[in-house]
């Protein structure tokens, strides 16, 4: 969290005081550094070697367009999900041939706007969808560009619900008859064009290990189709890459991408990475204040449908008081408004607060407000993106008529 220093005992994003920040937008709210992206995002375009390397953030983490916006600019593609992903990154000017299109269950109304966007590839995940996106094409007309996700059967490490390149995970295509099989339809058919081979084998990967094993059996894959005539453009060894929440080591990215680069030496094919968590996890802070105390809680006005993770994955996110203080000697459950017991921020924590004190909950920037919902109606926080000295709120903060908008009584 360089971006977010103490300064003469108060908690700074860049040069701006945090407490302002929260005295002129509210509370709870999303508050992001220029500058982190900016580093985050370079870490990994200024690390490749091969100038054709390339880097798609995936949007599913953090999908302000403010923010697309400054990733987009330093070189990076972008690893979409959805047509509302795609959407997002078309509406800031995105280059369609660095657009990945991933996902288990793409719609045939996301298909035919991929198609018709013109982009890299869609990483087909099933028999049934690759005979889809034919069909869509030959509708259109034309030829989409698709590549296979594989499922390699490696276990990435992580919590369970966010591993997904293991036999039985819901994600890629397992076994390699099929694989060969719908590769060597896709080299035939007029209106697919197979230009890669995909795998994403889980998210907050804390070694490289899995990367390499995943690199080699995508190389095998690749090599046998390269007997048989069927070159491909790239080799996708999507995302995952770890950051520290609490004591986590992970390898950078320059890491990651030489040693990816090392293994591709000599190769034909282009390396493809896509990125989330790493890019956007440390750039961000959830801003929100504390309303009461009683016991060992700490009742603040963020809660589970501001930041889910805690809920979901059990995850833990350092909270620090915007006022540094001497350490606590007392630990507390920082807890939400919402009427469940899984709503917390953080649990057994050590930090000194009074009701009214503001409380910054880190690394919030990775699937925290894109995880947002309204639960117990309460309007999604705003977002806040400081550049330097300055603040410019680039999500307006919901307002209750914001929760109606989209209801009618049926009379
Ligand atoms: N590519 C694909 C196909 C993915 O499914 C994902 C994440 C990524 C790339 C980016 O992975 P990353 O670099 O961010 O680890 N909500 C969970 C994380 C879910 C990750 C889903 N897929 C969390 O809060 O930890």
């Amino acid at each position: 969290m360089s971006s977010f220093k103490y300064n003469s005992s108060e908690l700074f994003c860049e040069n701006v005081n945090l407490k302002e920040i929260a005295k002129d937008f509210g509370t709870p709210s999303y508050v992001y550094s220029k500058k982190a992206i900016e580093e985050n995002a370079k870490a990994y375009v200024n690390s490749f070697d091969n100038p054709k390397n390339l880097a798609c953030f995936a949007v599913k983490s953090l999908s302000n367009i403010s923010i697309l916006k400054i990733i987009k600019d330093l070189g990076c593609g972008f690893d979409i999900v959805s047509g509302g992903e795609l959407h997002r990154v078309l509406s800031i000017g995105a280059d369609p041939k660095k657009i990945i299109f991933s996902g288990v269950g793409k719609t045939e109304k996301e298909i035919e706007q991929g198609i018709q966007t013109n982009i890299l590839s869609f990483n087909v995940e099933s028999a049934s969808e690759l005979y889809t996106i034919e069909r869509k094409a030959k509708d259109l007309n034309s030829s989409a560009p698709i590549s296979i996700r594989i499922n390699p059967d490696i276990d990435s490490g992580g919590h369970d619900y966010i591993t997904t390149g293991r036999k039985g995970d819901k994600f890629g295509i397992s076994s390699i008859q099929d694989i060969f099989e719908l590769c060597r339809y896709s080299s035939t058919s007029q209106n697919l064009n197979l230009v890669g081979l995909a795998c994403h084998i889980g998210s907050q990967i804390l070694d490289l290990d899995g990367y390499i094993k995943s690199a080699d059996k995508i190389f095998e894959l690749s090599d046998q189709l390269s007997k048989e005539g069927i070159e491909l453009d790239f080799l996708d060894l999507g995302g995952g890459l770890g950051v520290t929440y609490e004591d986590e080591v992970p390898p950078v990215p320059k890491e990651l991408i030489s040693s990816l680069e090392k293994k591709f030496s000599g190769r034909k094919e282009r390396l493809i990475l896509e990125p989330g968590r790493s890019i956007s996890a440390n750039t961000g802070v959830l801003l929100t204040k504390v309303e009461y105390i009683k016991d060992n809680f700490l009742i603040v006005d963020a809660a589970m449908n501001d930041l889910l993770r805690p809920a979901l994955y059990k995850a833990t996110h350092g909270v620090c008081n915007l006022d540094e203080k001497k350490e606590s000697t007392k630990n507390w459950n920082i807890v939400g408004p919402v009427c469940e017991s899984s709503d917390f921020l953080a649990k057994n924590v050590s930090i000194e607060a009074v009701e009214g004190d503001y409380i910054a909950i880190n690394n919030a920037g990775a699937y925290g407000f894109v995880m947002a919902s309204n639960y117990n109606s309460r309007p999604r926080a705003c977002e806040v993106l400081i550049n330097d000295d300055k603040s410019s709120l680039i999500r307006k903060r919901e307002t209750f008529d914001d929760l109606l908008e989209l209801e009618r009584i049926n009379d």
